[in-house]
């Protein structure tokens, strides 16, 4: 009666941890640093915003977005990547990221590539959602490392040619969660001209590309459109839930090739649910406006030097390059998870809650996640906690 497909997902990150954690007491009061869910605040002004635009619950939205939501996020893309993009063509508005990189999947996916099951590549460890959509197409997922040893970034050319070409679509995410890994131009060069090579598409998750230190993470679109590549090869996917602090207002955005975005309006309108029109006027309005922005990461920034200060010494840290998790180096991440919040009430997430097994080894086993979303006293407080607990 129901579909064998999904029968093999690894219960969600989420519920796996209280399963974990939640029949014991914590050894202090609680400290929450496992979810990536941004606390600054939103600027105040979204709240006029809403208010003006509030009849718009009145109409059924707008299925493509606004022709200025277009517009506002054409022009972002413009003053981020100094890329040019037909805002009416090439830009799709979306409920958040996360409803994109899956129903893109759905909407672009081949049924065959080579003649044979296509094949979708995803980092391990990885945000769960490219896993679930590969299954969702019927395509074969194969998990490829993204560790230490490969620049916290999968190397996907390292794959066998028989693999590569029956790749149709490779999910990367930069700055990449949970590691914390920035793509450089290079390793997008190399990405591109592989993904040239061998006929597929790049999905590339940039949802944390405005959580950066210093310097601006470079774009896929971008790097693609510079090396002249095929203008369908990268879709990138971009969202207000991190780059603005709204992940409730559910917005984001697909840009990429006319064809591909053609193809994602296309199953949009039979299937889709977009964003409601007083939320699509918000977004407009939150896409146009950088202070915020900088606002917000200069908050980051002291977030990264106080993890810095607290845990530099710590052997094996990697301050991250970019995003706002500390992707921590322990013996086993389910039991030093389970000491930390028994002994002193800071909830983290195993590293492998995140990854897949892949003959017998899971990449990132041996790591904590650590969510810097909290204010920064409160910060403070869990990180001291957890390097005394932890590495002391
Ligand atoms: C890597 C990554 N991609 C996508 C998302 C989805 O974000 P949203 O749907 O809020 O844009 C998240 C959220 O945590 C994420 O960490």
């Amino acid at each position: 009666m129901f579909p064998e497909r999904f029968s093999d997902l690894p219960e969600y990150a989420f519920p796996r941890l209280r399963t974990l954690l939640d029949s014991h007491e914590p050894g202090g009061e609680p400290i929450v640093m496992t979810i990536g869910e941004p606390r600054h605040a939103f600027p105040d002004w979204v709240r006029d915003v809403l208010a003006e635009n509030v009849a718009g619950f009145g109409q059924y939205p707008a299925n493509d977005g606004t022709p200025a939501l277009q517009q506002a996020i054409a022009d972002w893309i413009a003053r981020r990547y100094d890329v040019t993009v037909d805002a009416a063509r090439q830009v799709l508005p979306l409920n958040g990221t996360r409803e994109g990189l899956f129903n893109a999947l759905i909407a672009l996916c081949p049924e065959t590539k080579a003649g044979k099951r296509p094949v979708v590549l995803t980092p391990n460890p990885f945000y769960q959602v490219y896993a679930v959509a590969a299954l969702a197409v019927g395509a074969e997922p194969i998990y490829v490392p993204a560790t230490e040893a490969t620049g916290n970034l999968p190397d996907y050319g390292s794959l066998p040619e028989t693999v590569l070409n029956r790749v149709a679509v490779a999910y990367i995410c930069s700055p990449a969660n949970p590691q914390g890994a920035v793509a450089d131009r290079a390793y997008w060069s190399d990405l591109i001209a592989l993904a040239e090579r061998h006929d597929f598409q790049i999905f590339a998750d940039e949802c944390y590309s405005e959580i950066y230190r210093d310097t601006p993470p470079p774009g896929a679109l971008q790097v693609a459109r510079e090396l002249g590549a095929h203008p369908d090869r990268v879709v990138i996917f971009h969202s207000l839930s991190k780059r603005s602090n709204l992940p409730g207002l559910r917005s984001g955005f697909a840009a990429g090739g006319a064809d591909s975005i053609a193809r994602l309006k296309q199953l949009r309108a039979y299937a889709g649910a977009p964003l409601p029109m007083p939320l699509q006027a918000v977004a407009e309005r939150v896409w146009q406006d950088e202070d915020h922005v900088i606002a917000n990461r200069a908050l980051y920034a002291e977030k990264y030097a106080m993890a810095d200060e607290i845990l530099g010494d710590i052997q094996g840290y990697s301050p991250p390059e970019a995003g706002f998790f500390l992707w921590l180096p322990v013996d086993d991440g389910e039991v030093a998870t389970m000491k930390l919040w028994r002994e002193t009430g800071v909830r983290v997430l195993p590293g492998a809650y995140l990854a897949r097994d892949v003959g017998g080894h899971t990449p990132g086993a041996d790591r904590i996640r650590v969510a810097m979303v909290a204010d920064k006293e409160e910060m403070q407080r869990g990180l001291i906690k957890l390097r005394d607990c932890l590495y002391r």
